[in-house]
């Protein structure tokens, strides 16, 4: 039984993970992969105290990783988008298999370096890249492989979904966030998880594994979780929904729909009792109907599962001789659609709208009329007469689903009512049907 050899690059958070897990298991992990998997090196920045990498080569250059003999599959955990892409693209090159679990290299080089891999008839495997331990990648390349997917919908960032927890008791968005930061869920800079980038990375992926599109991760619609205040939190509690951060992906016939922002869930669907740092996502095939993955999106162990799964994968179609038992996005690339994103314009959804009107006769009958007229069905509507304040009240509507271009020109023609002095505030609603 002939090893496969492992060069891990970055010895961080999901770098040391990996190791630990591989050097625990390696018993049962060589058991499924049908040879034994041995490190046979490891380059990262720094050694590591905690780690004993025993007679291991050891060395702060990970490109020498990507040119040894004795390494078979180039492990990239160190992140980032430029050394990382020359790091693969080099290990390619070199003839090596490369599993990663970096999203961010993913979603805005993918298609680069896949059809480098092709090429050269590498391996290119990411599960770990799209939340984390849970193995949805699998599931939809692999699990769902005779559906069509129509839609993909998930709480796929940790840290947003720990502050929109916590802020149900009421709490502020600033308060929580720094909260986050001292128990470490949260970076020093947060850009990336609050604004919902990081999120539009991974919904990038998974569209593409879903629907067989090439990665269009600039052309995601990304908005974060700053703006959420409590107040629309608990008003959309009073309407029976839960607001979650979701990365969205919906085939549409002329295209897909591909976006990140706050969405009001039903209370009652699953999704909505997914708190904390966990992560969900929901799959909808036509066969199989809605599935929910459910799990640690992030962590060093729960992280490095995927990775090493992904390992066994490159190991089994090694020893089966098959270059590529799965096709990169789960699809031959002749195969790929080229589907375009949709413009958010476009998008159909239904919206929750807070409106601070003027204390005066007629007002709710004004906001109706001008939603009708833009051919927009109220689902439930709320008159905050308790919350008067400074003569002004709150208006709180859920629409039925509508394009969002219908919603944009009522609002436009809401904030010119004289009656109406501030910015309506909008967060979209989802339904999953
Ligand atoms: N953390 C998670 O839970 C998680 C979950 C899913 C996916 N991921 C992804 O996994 C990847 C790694 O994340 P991580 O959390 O493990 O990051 P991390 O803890 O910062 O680890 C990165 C490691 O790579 C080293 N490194 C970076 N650039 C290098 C270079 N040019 N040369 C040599 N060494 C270099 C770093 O060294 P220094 O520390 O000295 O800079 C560090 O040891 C990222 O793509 C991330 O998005 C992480």
């Amino acid at each position: 039984m002939k090893e496969v050899r492992v060069g891990i690059c970055g010895l961080g958070t999901v770098g040391g993970g990996t190791y630990n897990v591989l050097t625990r298991n390696a018993e049962l992990i060589a058991g499924r992969a049908g040879s034994p998997i041995r490190i046979s090196r490891v380059a990262s920045r720094r050694r590591r105290d905690d780690i004993d990498l025993g007679d291991i080569p050891f060395s702060n250059d990970i490109f020498e990783i990507t040119k040894a003999e004795d390494v078979d599959i180039v492990v990239e955990l160190i992140g980032g988008y430029d050394v990382a892409r020359e790091l693969v693209l080099t290990a390619i090159e070199n003839g090596k298999h490369v599993v990663t679990a970096n999203k961010a290299l993913i979603a805005v080089h993918g298609n680069e370096i896949f059809e480098a891999a092709a090429k050269r008839g590498v391996i290119v495997a990411y599960e770990a890249g799209v939340a984390g331990g849970i193995p949805v990648i699998k599931a939809v390349r692999e699990g769902m492989a005779g559906n069509r997917i129509d839609w993909i919908a998930g709480i796929i960032n940790g840290t947003g979904n720990y502050i929109l927890t916590e802020m149900r008791a009421g709490r502020a968005f600033d308060e929580v966030l720094r909260e986050a930061q001292d128990k470490g869920y949260a970076e020093a800079d947060p850009t990336f998880d609050v604004e919902g980038i990081d999120a539009a990375h991974k919904l990038t992926i998974l569209a593409s594994a879903g629907f067989g599109v090439p990665l269009q991760f600039e052309r995601a619609y990304t908005e974060g979780i700053s703006r959420i205040t409590p107040y629309d939190i608990a008003h959309a509690e009073l309407l029976g929904y839960r607001i979650k951060h979701l990365g969205i992906a919906r085939r549409r016939e002329n295209g897909i729909e591909l976006r990140v922002h706050p969405t009001l869930v039903p209370q009652s669907h699953l999704i909505a009792q997914v708190d904390g740092v966990l992560n969900a996502v929901l799959v909808d095939g036509d066969a199989v109907g809605q599935t929910m993955y459910y799990g640690p999106g992030a962590g060093d162990e729960a992280t490095a599962s995927a990775v090493i799964a992904d390992i066994v994968d490159v190991a089994r179609s090694v020893a089966a001789e098959s270059q590529q038992r799965v096709p990169y996005l789960g699809f031959e690339p002749s195969a790929l659609e080229n589907l375009d994103v949709l413009p958010m314009e476009d998008i159909q959804s239904a919206y929750y709208l807070r409106i601070q009107a003027l204390d005066r006769p007629g007002v709710l009958a004004k906001v109706a009329s001008v939603l009708s007229e833009h051919g927009i069905n109220i689902e439930s509507i709320m008159q905050k007469e308790s919350e008067l304040e400074e003569g002004k009240i709150p208006v709180i509507i859920l629409t039925h689903t509508v394009q969002e271009r219908q919603i944009n020109r009522a609002i436009e023609e809401l904030e010119a009512l004289s009656d109406i002095q501030e910015k309506v505030v909008r967060i979209r609603a989802e339904n999953f049907n």
